[in-house]
């Protein structure tokens, strides 16, 4: 029988909750607080505290209603102790454990990073996808806090190879849009955009594509890190010298610019890290994957290296969600690592893998 678990995730701007039996997933779910950030072009902390705060009981009561469990049927309570929003995460710690307490269930803390590496495992109620990971499997791990890349050895073995130095690939992505004053969040918003310059295939393209090239960020640099902030720079530089008319006139070009910019540099170190450590599975996750684009260049990276390459394996697992959490923590309970003082799990916003 398969662990019944009930997991919990509220690392930035979606309170989540969801069941999972093993592998399979019964309820997931998502609160998100998008509309409330809005208005400020980012997650606002105090804000995020207090809709997590409102929302937790009732997203955590869904989660059980729609799996049609109580939480006597349990094996086990699971939460992400980080990284994250400090006191955004704390508001899923409190409840894990006043939960495990009153129901003397084990608690199991799962780095909200593994999680997005195990969306791609999360099976649907009737078990499917069957796809297992093979060792070693690299981890590309693309988000709004992150991007990474990441080796695994085995369940639970981790060693991260290279990491961004500055931003994160889906918080430039928001910066460029909020450069273009179209909104929040920016990575949507620049792949509809860009959309009808990135879909034609790559030989079939305008010659002058893209029309406003960026410089690449260490090109030269033999490391498996990435660097965003100085794209954002030039970004910023191009855009003040347009004219409004110049701008307006130009926004699908731009986007597409900005968009392919940021991508070469996921594709081309990828590329790299498969030629030092031949790993036998790609794993692309975290929420940029949402990103139809980034997955046709990660495709073509899998064909060239020849090796098989899975994505979050429903759209509900890309962004944040509990069932990833819920899916991870499986596998520790499986290994019985369970937190051994529940009292004294705290948050680690800076939590590494
Ligand atoms: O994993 P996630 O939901 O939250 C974090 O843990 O950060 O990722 C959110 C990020 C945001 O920066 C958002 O702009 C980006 O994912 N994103 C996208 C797309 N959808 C969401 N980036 C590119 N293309 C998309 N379609
Ligand atoms: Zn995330």
């Amino acid at each position: 029988m398969n662990a019944l678990i009930l997991a919990i995730d509220t690392s930035c701007d979606e309170t989540s909750a969801a069941v999972s039996s093993g592998r399979r997933v019964l309820s997931n779910i998502i609160s998100s607080q998008v509309n409330l950030h809005k208005k400020y072009g980012g997650v606002y902390p105090a804000l995020a505290k207090r809709a997590h705060s409102q929302r937790i009981d009732p997203v955590v009561q869904e989660a059980l209603k729609r799996a049609r469990k109580a939480f006597e049927n349990l094996s086990a309570i699971a939460v992400t102790d980080g990284p994250g929003l400090a006191i955004a995460l704390e508001v899923g710690i409190a409840k894990a454990k006043q939960l495990a307490r009153k129901y003397g269930l084990p608690l199991i803390a799962i780095n909200h990073m593994e999680g997005h590496i195990y969306s791609t495992l999360a099976r649907n109620r009737n078990g499917k996808p069957e796809r297992e990971l093979a060792f070693p499997a690299l981890a590309l791990l693309v988000s709004g806090g992150h991007t990474e890349l990441v080796l695994m050895k085995n369940h639970g073995f981790y060693q991260v190879l290279g990491e961004t130095l500055d931003d994160a690939c889906g918080e430039a992505l928001d910066k460029a849009a909020r450069i273009l004053k179209l909104g929040y969040p920016g990575g949507p918003i620049i792949e509809a955009l860009a959309e009808p310059l990135c879909s034609v295939p790559s030989d079939c393209r305008a010659p002058d594509f893209p029309k406003y090239p960026l410089n690449p960020p260490l090109k030269e640099k033999k490391n498996l890190n990435f660097s965003y902030s100085g794209l954002k720079t030039q970004f910023l530089y191009l855009v003040e010298k347009l004219s409004e008319k110049e701008l307006g006139q130009n926004l699908t070009h731009l986007a597409a610019s900005f968009q392919e910019a940021s991508f070469e540099q996921l594709v081309r170190k990828t590329s790299e890290a498969i030629e030092m450590y031949q790993p036998k599975i790609l794993v692309c996750a975290g929420g940029v994957m949402a990103n139809q684009y980034l997955r046709k260049l990660l495709r073509r990276v899998s064909r060239e290296k020849q090796i098989p390459v899975y994505f979050p394996s429903a759209p509900r697992l890309i962004g944040d969600n509990a069932a990833m959490i819920g899916v991870a923590a499986s596998y520790k309970y499986q290994r019985k690592e369970f937190v051994k003082n529940i009292e004294a799990l705290d948050r680690k916003p800076r939590l590494s893998l």
